[in-house]
C-alpha cells in the first residue's frame, strides 16, 4: 500500500481537511510536517463540530497513530488545550495514538510577541501574518538558538538555553518595538510544567515512521497552508516560513524521499488568499463577493474574510511541478454553480508577452495580466451527485479543462462540505507502488 502526501496546490485554504478525514480511513499513521496553528480547519463528525490547529484530524479515528514531525512549530499551550477539549469531548488520548517529535521546535511567547510587533511597524506593507509567532520561532530554528521539545524536558538545560536566550528577545522587545520584556520566570515556570505533561508523548517520530512502513503500516502525510506559501517556492515575502510542497514531508518527518508515494493536490475549484500578497486573479466584484458567501470563505484561524478570484491553472501547474503531483482533488465545486460564464486562467500577460511561469519579483508579478478561457457554467444543484458521470456535461468540461491544463488526473471531487459529498474516481491508497 503507498503512502500519500496530501498538499495545498494554492495559498491554503484549499479544503485539505475534509480530504485528510476522508483518507484517514485508510491510513494507519498520519503525520504533519510543517507549519504551526496558523493552520485550522473544522470538521463535522457525526453533527458534531471539531475545530483543529495542530493535532491531525486523524485524532477521531481510533486506530490512527497522529504524529508531529520534526518539521513543525508547536505552541505547547495552543496544543495542550486541543488535548483538553477533545478530552472533554470523550476522544482518548495518549501515547497510543498521539506522538510529538523531540525535535519539534517550540513557540515561546515572545515568538508571538515579535509577530504581532513587528506586523504592527510594517503597518501597510505588513504580511497579514496570523500572529501566532510562526515565523520568529522558524527564525530562531534556523539561527540555531531554538527550543525543541527535547528540552523542555531537562530542566536545567531548559534554564540555560532561556537564560542565554532572552536577554536579546527583552533587547529587541525594549528597545526596537518599544514592547513589553519577559522574566525568566514568568516563561520557565508554566513551559516546565506544560513540559511535564506532554513527555509521555514525547518520542523520537522517524523511527516510528520507519517501523510503521517496514510494518507495512501506510503513512498519510499532512501537509499546512500550500504551495504558493512556501518559503522557497511561493510569493516570497507574502509567504509563511515552512516548506508545504511535498519535499518538505521528507525534512519535516524524517522519511527518506522515497517514502512519499503518492502527492495529491487539493485544488479548490477557484482562488482564495488571506493575508497580503499578489493574486492575479482575484474579483473585487460581485464575482468576488459570491464566492466569499457560497463558499464562507472566512479564516479558521483567524475569522478573516478571504480574498476571492477565478482558478489560476498556472498557479496550478507549478504547483504539479513543485511537489511532483500524482493527483488532484478538486474540492468546492458547488461553490461555482449558477456562476456563468466560468473562467480559468491560462496564463498571463505581460510586457505584450504571454507567460505560463510565475514571474520570481513582486514587481512583475504584480504587472501580471491574467489571460482567461471562458467556459459556459452550469445551474443544476450538484451536491447530491456520487458519480461523476451523474455530473451535468458543463461541469464535466470545467473538470476535464482543468485537468488537461494541469496534466495530472483528477481523483476525487468534492461537491459540499459533507463527508459523503464527494465523487471517488480513484482512492491513492488504492494505487500500486
Ligand atoms: P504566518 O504563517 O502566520 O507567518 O503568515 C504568513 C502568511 O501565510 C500570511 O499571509 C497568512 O495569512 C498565510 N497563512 C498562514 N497559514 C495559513 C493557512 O493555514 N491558510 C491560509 N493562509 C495562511
Amino acid at each position: 500500500m503507498p503512502n500519500v502526501v496530501v498538499v495545498g496546490t494554492q495559498w491554503g485554504d484549499e479544503g485539505k481537511g475534509k480530504i485528510v478525514d476522508l483518507l484517514t480511513d485508510q491510513a494507519r499513521l498520519v503525520v504533519r510536517y510543517q507549519g504551526g496553528n496558523n493552520a485550522g480547519h473544522t470538521l463535522v463528525v457525526g453533527g458534531k463540530k471539531f475545530i483543529f490547529h495542530l493535532i491531525p484530524s486523524g485524532i477521531l479515528h481510533p486506530d490512527t497513530l497522529c504524529l508531529i514531525g520534526n518539521g513543525v512549530v508547536l505552541d505547547p499551550q495552543v496544543f495542550l488545550t486541543e488535548v483538553d477539549n477533545l478530552k472533554g469531548r470523550g476522544i482518548v488520548i495518549g501515547p497510543d495514538n498521539l506522538r510529538i517529535s523531540e525535535r519539534t521546535q517550540v513557540i515561546m511567547p515572545y515568538h508571538q510577541r515579535l509577530d504581532l510587533a513587528r506586523e504592527q511597524a510594517k503597518g501597510a506593507g505588513k504580511i497579514g501574518t496570523t500572529g501566532r509567532g510562526i515565523g520568529p520561532c522558524y527564525e530562531d530554528k534556523v539561527a540555531r538558538r531554538g527550543i525543541r521539545m527535547a528540552d523542555l524536558l531537562d530542566t536545567d538545560g531548559f534554564k540555560a538555553k532561556l537564560a542565554d536566550i532572552l536577554p536579546e528577545k527583552n533587547f529587541y522587545l525594549e528597545k526596537f518595538f518599544l514592547d513589553k520584556p519577559f522574566s525568566l520566570e514568568e516563561i520557565l515556570t508554566p513551559y516546565l510544567a506544560m513540559g511535564e505533561r506532554l513527555r509521555p508523548l514525547v518520542a523520537n517520530v522517524a523511527v516510528i515512521l520507519e517501523q510503521a512502513a517496514r510494518q507495512g503500516k501506510n503513512i498519510l502525510f499532512e501537509g499546512a497552508q500550500g504551495t504558493h506559501l512556501d518559503i522557497d517556492h511561493g510569493t516570497y515575502p507574502y509567504v509563511t516560513s515552512s516548506n508545504p510542497v511535498a519535499g518538505g514531508a521528507a525534512t519535516g518527518a524524517g522519511v527518506g524521499p522515497g517514502q512519499l508515494h503518492q502527492v495529491l493536490g487539493i485544488v479548490k475549484a477557484y482562488t482564495t488568499r488571506v493575508g497580503g500578497g499578489p493574486f492575479p486573479t482575484e474579483c473585487l466584484d460581485k464575482i468576488g463577493d459570491h464566492l466569499v458567501e457560497c463558499g464562507v470563505e472566512f479564516g479558521s484561524t483567524t475569522g478573516r474574510r478571504r480574498r476571492c478570484g477565478w482558478l489560476d491553472a498556472v498557479v496550478l501547474k507549478d504547483a504539479a511541478r513543485l511537489n511532483g503531483l500524482t493527483g488532484l482533488a478538486i474540492t468546492k465545486l458547488d461553490v461555482l454553480t449558477t456562476l456563468n460564464p466560468v473562467k480559468i486562467c491560462v496564463a498571463y500577460q505581460v510586457n505584450g508577452a504571454s507567460r505560463d511561469t510565475i514571474p520570481a519579483t513582486l514587481k512583475e508579478l504584480e504587472r501580471c495580466q491574467p489571460v482567461f478561457e471562458e467556459l459556459p457554467g452550469w445551474t443544476e444543484d450538484i451536491r447530491g451527485v456520487r458519480r461523476y458521470q451523474d455530473l451535468p456535461v458543463n461541469t464535466r468540461r470545467y473538470l476535464e479543462r482543468v485537468q488537461e491544463l494541469v496534466g495530472v488526473p483528477i481523483q476525487l471531487v468534492s461537491v459540499g462540505p459533507d463527508r459523503e459529498e464527494t465523487i471517488i474516481l480513484q482512492n491513492p491508497f488504492t494505487l500500486n507502488i
